[in-house]
């Protein structure tokens, strides 16, 4: 059985997650690189060398078959349907494509890894791997890996998958890759000839470029984005030295630690209402001494309120006595001081200071805590990014926002004085 297809693959990681004949290839890559079409021809062509082979197409759902899976392979051999091959079973549970060299495809829905059983194949192909629609697909990728057992035939389990963060296929292929593991990555660009015209500046504008999700969605990489409290914070737009600049107002956000660090972060705020971040302490187990320190250098340099924790009540009764100009920040809800931030960062209103390492550690790195293999909870950070110098900013952030209920313009009197 000999089909002539005309097709060119796109150079570099779809020619060759195609050719290859690693028992473990993976295509990860940028939104629209290329990916299933990929998939779609390396199965084909397995099929026509391997008469009577057969091999499991996942997708994480079943309705993703008609989407995805079908499509492509109408686009690619539709030509063919009726005589070369056909679609049985349809929405059923033995949904199967057929070929008339004895070949056959099987389409199983990840989310349903307990069906992945019974049975033997030479290959399979996860599409969308990374999908999390259901739950995590690891299962669904260990239970296939067992399938591997159809004697007489080369075993290999292809991926083809947008990545998703630092998972179990950042482990299995990129961290620790396991023998015969290999990644094939590419991004949008490269399936630029395939797509319309203005759809990658599209995307660009959309995403901004360089941020995480650009760097995940167009150049396909592994940010660790899925979890990200943040993730329009990037480092390449907001952070920056320190400007001279003339601020209306200077306050602080004070974040009390015991074991864990306290934070004191600064928000200064120019005339067109522009916030600059910086960090004036940072430091575990700090003693009442370093805390009185901080703050009065930081009075020194202009910084006129304390807006802390409203959970630290004693404290800030203690910074009062102290002489230290402390209020409780209007609120502790992680939704509230989440928004103090994303807020000011997605309307470009937010700088951060080049010189405050931790701040901006916290900013790229606070993630939400996660159920093993499940779903996001976005009640509860990640208890393995800190947050300290991130809610000092936020106490800041909403005595801001809640500014100009009182706050009078101030008037220049002379140039560079404020009255
Ligand atoms: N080698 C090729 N020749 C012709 N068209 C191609 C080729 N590769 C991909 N395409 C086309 O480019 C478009 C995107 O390809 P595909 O659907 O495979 O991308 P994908 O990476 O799976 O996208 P998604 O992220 O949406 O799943 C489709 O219209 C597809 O038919
Ligand atoms: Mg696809």
């Amino acid at each position: 059985m000999v089909a002539e297809v005309d097709i060119t693959l796109n150079k570099g990681a779809q020619d060759s997650f195609v050719r290859s004949e690693e028992p473990f290839p993976a295509f990860m890559g940028g939104y629209r690189s290329g990916k299933t079409a990929g998939a779609i021809i390396k199965c084909w062509f397995y099929t026509m060398k391997y008469p009577g082979s057969i091999g499991v197409w996942t997708e994480p759902v079943a309705a993703m078959f008609a989407e995805s899976c079908l499509p492509t392979l109408r686009k690619f051999f539709g030509a063919y349907e009726g005589s070369l091959w056909q679609e049985q079973g349809k929405g059923g549970p033995n949904h199967r494509i057929e070929f008339a060299n004895g070949s056959l495809w099987m389409l199983k829905a990840a989310e349903t890894p307990e069906r992945i059983v019974g049975f033997e194949a030479a290959w399979a192909l996860m599409n969308e791997a990374a999908s999390t629609e259901h739950g995590s697909q690891e299962e669904a990728y260990f239970r296939l890996v067992a399938r591997l057992s159809q004697k007489g035939f080369p075993h290999w389990l292809g991926v083809a998958t947008t990545p998703s963060g630092q998972n179990w296929l950042w482990r299995e292929w990129v961290d620790a890759p396991k023998e015969g593991h290999v990644l094939f990555h590419g991004g949008t660009m490269s399936n630029k000839e395939n797509l319309p015209d203005g759809y990658i500046e599209m995307m660009t504008a959309t995403y901004g470029l360089g941020t995480p999700m650009y760097r995940q969605y167009v150049l396909g990489e592994f940010v660790q984005m899925e979890g990200l409290v943040l993730p329009t914070f990037d480092v390449d737009k907001h952070v920056l030295p320190w400007p001279d600049k003339l601020f209306v107002r200077k306050i602080a956000g004070v974040d009390f630690g015991v074991q864990s660090p306290t934070a004191i972060v600064e928000c200064a705020v120019t005339n067109t209402g522009h916030r600059y971040m910086r960090e004036w302490l940072y430091k575990r187990e700090c003693d009442d001494e370093a805390l009185i320190k901080a703050c009065g250098d930081a009075m020194n340099d202009g910084i006129t309120l304390f807006v802390c924790d409203p959970s630290g009540k004693e404290r800030i009764e203690w910074m009062n006595y102290k002489g230290i100009p402390a209020v409780k920040a209007p609120s502790n809800r992680i939704e509230r001081r989440v928004k103090a931030w994303l807020t000011p960062l997605s309307q470009g209103m937010l700088t951060v200071d080049r010189d405050s390492p931790f701040l901006i550690r916290e900013l790229t790195g606070l993630s939400w805590a996660k159920r093993r293999g499940r779903e996001l909870e976005t009640d509860k950070f990640d208890p393995n990014t800190p947050d300290h110098a991130f809610d000092a900013g936020a106490d800041v952030l909403q005595e801001i926002e809640e500014m100009p209920m009182n706050f009078k313009e101030p008037t220049v009197v002379e140039h560079g004085v404020l009255a």
